[in-house]
C-alpha cells in the first residue's frame, strides 16, 4: 500500500461539487445539514457500503479503502472540498487529508474538539464511537493539542453501526446495546456525550432518555459551520450568479443501493430529499 495520492489536486475550482463521504449513510445527516448551511451548493455523496463497518476494520484496511474512496470524489468529480463525515476514517486515517494540496478538508473531531476546549462548559465528556475510533485516540490527541481540561471516557460500540445501518436502530437489541455501551459513561458522570460515528444520531433519541443527567452533542452541526468558514476563507463558495433554491446532490454508494436507499428515506431530514443512489467500482490504488 502507498500513502502517495495518485489523484493529484489541481486548483479547486468554485464550480465544482463539494465531496461528502461516510462508510455508509451516517453521513446523510452531515449532508443534510451541509445542505441547510449552504444551500446554493452541489455535492457529491459517496457511501463505502461495500466496506462498510469500517470501524470493526484495521488500521490498513481503513486507511486503503479511505483513500481510494478519496482520489475516486478528486478524479471523478474534481471536488472542491472534502466533508469527512466519518469519524471512523477521519480519525484512522488524517494524514490523507495533507495529500490532496488545494483541497480543504472538513472533519467531525477537530471542530467539536476545538468547541469543547474554547466554551469550557463541560469537564467530563464521554465519546461514543466505533472501536477503531476509540483505538486511534484521536479525540483525546485534539483535546490534549488544544490543552483542554476535559476528563474524557470513550466507548468502542462494537456493532452498533451496522444495526443502525440495516435500519434497526430501534429495536430492543439496539436499546440494549445503547444501555450497555452508556453504562460507563454514566458511571463516570459525563455531562456531555459526543455521538462519534455519524451512525449514531439516528438513535439520539434514545440515547438522551438513557442519559438524561448529559447533553447529547453531534458532531454534524459543527460540521457544517466550519465548512462555510472554510469555503470563504479559501474563496471556494459558488459563485452568487449561481441560484439554487435547494443543494443539488449526486448519490453514490459501492454495494446494495437498494438497501441504502429504502433504509435512508425513512430518516428524518429536514433539507434532504433522498433519492436513489448509483453504484460505482472505486478503482483500487492503494493496496
Ligand atoms: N460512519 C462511521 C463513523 O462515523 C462508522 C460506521 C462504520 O463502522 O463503518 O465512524
Amino acid at each position: 500500500m502507498t500513502d502517495s495520492p495518485i489523484a493529484q489536486s489541481k486548483q479547486a475550482h468554485p464550480n465544482t461539487p463539494i465531496g461528502v463521504f461516510d462508510s455508509g449513510l451516517g453521513g446523510l445527516r452531515v449532508l443534510d445539514r451541509l445542505m441547510q448551511t449552504l444551500p446554493n451548493e452541489r455535492f457529491v455523496y459517496l457511501g463505502d457500503t461495500l466496506h462498510m463497518p469500517y470501524g470493526e476494520k484495521t488500521q490498513s484496511q481503513v486507511t486503503a479503502y479511505f483513500s481510494d474512496c478519496l482520489n475516486w470524489l478528486v478524479s471523478a468529480h474534481q471536488v472542491k472540498m472534502v466533508v469527512v463525515a466519518c469519524n471512523t476514517a477521519a480519525s484512522v486515517a488524517p494524514q490523507l487529508f495533507g495529500q490532496f494540496v488545494g483541497i480543504p478538508f472538513v472533519d467531525p473531531v477537530t471542530p467539536i474538539c476545538r468547541w469543547l476546549a474554547t466554551e469550557g462548559k463541560y469537564t467530563t465528556v464521554g465519546v461514543m464511537a466505533t472501536p477503531a475510533t476509540v483505538a486511534s485516540n484521536r479525540y483525546q490527541i485534539l483535546l490534549d493539542q488544544l490543552n483542554a481540561p476535559i476528563n474524557l471516557s470513550q466507548v468502542g460500540c462494537d456493532n452498533l453501526a451496522s444495526l443502525i445501518e440495516a435500519g434497526k436502530g430501534h429495536t430492543p437489541v439496539c436499546e440494549s446495546l445503547l444501555r450497555q455501551y452508556l453504562r460507563p459513561l454514566q458511571d463516570r458522570e459525563a455531562q456531555a456525550i459526543v455521538l462519534g460515528c455519524t451512525h449514531y444520531p439516528y438513535v439520539l433519541d434514545q440515547v438522551a432518555a438513557l442519559s438524561p443527567n448529559a447533553d447529547i452533542l453531534d458532531p454534524a452541526a459543527f460540521m457544517a459551520v466550519e465548512a462555510k468558514r472554510l469555503l470563504d476563507a479559501h474563496q471556494l463558495a459558488v459563485p452568487r450568479t449561481v441560484e439554487r433554491s435547494v443543494a443539488e446532490v449526486d448519490y453514490f454508494v459501492t454495494s446494495e443501493p437498494q438497501l441504502f436507499f429504502e433504509t435512508s428515506r425513512r430518516m428524518p431530514f429536514q433539507a434532504l430529499a433522498m433519492k436513489p443512489p448509483a453504484v460505482v467500482t472505486i478503482p483500487v490504488l492503494s493496496r
